[in-house]
């Protein structure tokens, strides 16, 4: 029997997904028949806080991005999630005082390290269009170095011109007296930039920074004020999302595998009792919606417009398969470690036996890495450090295909491979010669974004050759032919998710505000904005 309400399925409980049903569900309470399906277990999606060693970490999101103006702060604030009893991910904020330990075991003065990193900030601050204070000689070189290229530049290739612009500039002749064992002083200035472009491949998912677009990076918006996590885990945001819903709203462990929609109404409306669109779900059950908001992950879509996997039948349209193949989509993983703590709170020779804040500068040439036995999926990794201090938990980003290798490891070439890194890296160090035992590692959780079926990656970046106009193009609606759109039903397939939001993307706000959007788009054309 056909519903008299419009029926309206939401595709995947995610942010964008339970979003989308909280402002329909609470805007409209009788006026649909609403529904969200999940493939997967449980809601979440790329939100899943989770317990390590005692510790509550956060398997996916992590950081509310700002807290000025930001959804997901007014809800962590709202329902008390802010604060916890329990110890949580980098409750205290993000460690300070570094230690930067080159290859081999050197312990790098801060100040040669600072100058590096401050120039590595200014770089990215120049490239996300904020103001910098000096405006000194290599903004100006800088700044005429991406006139130039303007169209097809990277941030990648901006990073590496400015690096040669300080050098060009800074001349500097005692750059070889800073030099140690194997390294000159210029090579570990190369490494130390490298650490820190190993931090931006893991903020933006562009696992190699020659394929992030210069252009986009100055649209791109962050929330004021400071970045926080959320004591009492990212869930419960997504908790509060879905309190207000009637139980069996959500259907979780449906996959979907085929969107059927009708571009142009076909003169008899009769196929399918009149519903412009058909899901077909994994375990080939069907279902039939007057609308459906596709939240799955751009991963998902772009394995979706393969020929062979065929999604969407018919297949989308061009500029809307354009975007989604043009759009960049990577892998970031995290990889959690559990440090045996002997001697936890005792000082032995006035050396502190808690695990630091530990960044790590490897050999950037291949010829060198023969000579050690440190993994190749370690050498692109900045930091290694506990979640808060004291903390036993350790914690690692990874990106790009280092990541994937991650992924495909069994847990003891992952602690076989931290250990090696990590007794290299202190090899020279004094405290760990005069009586500190080694750190030992004795436990490994890891996350596999890039190979779950479910995500295919880990979020959305705006990749050389594509444009911001390509995420608005994400976020159409469909049918949204002109020509036939006065024929066949509207809004059959809309979009939301975090790579549908021109400005957000990659985010669990930018997220938020594409569920709300999408939810929003339906009743207005309902006519019950405001009901
Ligand atoms: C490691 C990591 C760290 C991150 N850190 C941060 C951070 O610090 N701050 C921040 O703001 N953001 C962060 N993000 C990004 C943030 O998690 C995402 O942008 C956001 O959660 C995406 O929400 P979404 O609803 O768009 O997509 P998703 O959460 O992916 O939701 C889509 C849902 O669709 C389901 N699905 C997929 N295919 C199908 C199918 N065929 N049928 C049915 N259901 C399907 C999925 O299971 C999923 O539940 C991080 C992400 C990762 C992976
Ligand atoms: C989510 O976390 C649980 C453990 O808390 C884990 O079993 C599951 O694999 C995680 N899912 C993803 C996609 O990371
Ligand atoms: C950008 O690259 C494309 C193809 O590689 C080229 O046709 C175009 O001229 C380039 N644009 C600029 C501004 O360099
Ligand atoms: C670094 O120096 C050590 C000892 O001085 C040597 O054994 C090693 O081969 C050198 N490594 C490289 C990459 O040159
Ligand atoms: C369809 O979407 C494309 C891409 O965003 C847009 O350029 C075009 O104007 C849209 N057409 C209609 C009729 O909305």
């Amino acid at each position: 029997m056909v519903s008299e309400k419009p029926r309206i399925v939401i595709i995947g409980a995610g942010m964008a997904g339970l979003t989308a049903a909280n402002k329909l569900y609470t805007s409209s309470k009788e006026l649909f028949e609403l529904l969200v399906v999940e493939g997967g277990t449980r809601i979440g999606g790329r939100i899943n806080t989770s317990e390590f060693c005692g510790d509550r970490i956060e398997l996916g999101a992590t950081w509310i991005h700002g807290i000025g103006g930001s959804p997901v702060h007014k809800i962590a604030q709202e329902i008390n999630s802010l604060e916890s009893e329990q110890p949580w991910e980098c409750m205290g904020g993000i460690l300070e005082d570094p230690l930067t330990i080159a290859e081999g075991g050197y312990e790098l003065n801060p100040s040669f390290v600072e100058s590096i990193s401050s120039l590595f900030k200014n770089l990215m601050e120049l490239a996300q269009g904020k103001m910098i204070d000096e405006d000194g000689e290599i903004v100006e070189r800088m700044k005429q170095a991406a006139a130039l290229t303007a169209g097809n530049l990277s941030v990648g290739s901006f990073l590496r011109q400015g690096l040669d612009a300080y050098w060009r500039i800074t001349n500097d002749e005692n750059l070889d007296v800073n030099g140690v064992g194997n390294w000159s002083g210029k090579s570990l200035q190369e490494a130390i930039f490298a650490m820190h472009e190993n931090t931006q491949r893991t903020f933006t998912s562009a696992g190699n920074l020659h394929t992030l677009d210069y252009n986009a990076e100055s649209e791109y918006k962050m929330f004021p004020g400071e970045e926080i996590t959320i004591a009492k885990g990212y869930l419960s945001v997504i908790q509060s999302l879905t309190s207000v819903l009637p139980a069996g709203l959500i259907q979780l462990g449906l996959k979907v595998v085929k969107i059927e929609w009708q571009p142009e109404t076909k003169k008899n409306m009769e196929i399918n009792n009149g519903w412009p669109v058909k899901l077909h779900f994994s375990d080939g059950s069907t279902m039939y919606a007057d609308h459906v908001i596709v939240t799955v992950s751009l991963g998902v879509l772009k394995q979706g417009i393969r020929q062979d996997s065929g999604l969407f039948s018919p297949s989308l349209p061009s500029f809307k398969t354009g975007a989604i193949s043009r759009l960049g989509y990577g892998v970031v993983d995290k990889m959690f470690l559990q440090v045996s703590n002997s001697n936890e709170d005792q000082e032995i020779n006035g050396c502190n036996p808690k695990f630091p804040l530990l960044q790590m500068v490897f050999h950037q040439s291949d010829s060198n890495f023969r000579h050690t036995k440190i993994p190749w999926w370690i050498r692109r990794t900045a930091s290694l450090s506990p979640i808060y201090s004291n903390s036993r938990v350790l914690l690692s980003w990874l990106a790009g295909k280092e990541a994937l290798h991650l992924e495909s490891l069994n847990d003891e070439e992952i602690l076989n491979g931290v250990s090696t890194t990590v007794s290299n890296l202190l090899s020279h160090n004094l405290c760990y010669s005069a009586g500190i035992p080694q750190p030992k590692f004795d436990k490994v959780l890891r996350t596999k974004w890039g190979t779950d079926p479910l995500f295919l990656g880990s979020y959305s970046y705006v990749a050389v050759g594509s444009s911001c106009d390509d995420l608005d193009s994400l976020a159409e609606p469909l049918p949204n032919d002109s020509s036939s759109s006065s024929l066949s039903s509207p809004l059959q397939i809309l979009f939301a998710g975090e790579a549908t939001h021109r400005t957000h993307y990659s985010t669990t706000h930018g997220a938020y505000f594409s569920g709300l959007r999408e939810a929003n788009r339906l009743l207005k054309h309902y006519n019950c904005i405001g009901v």
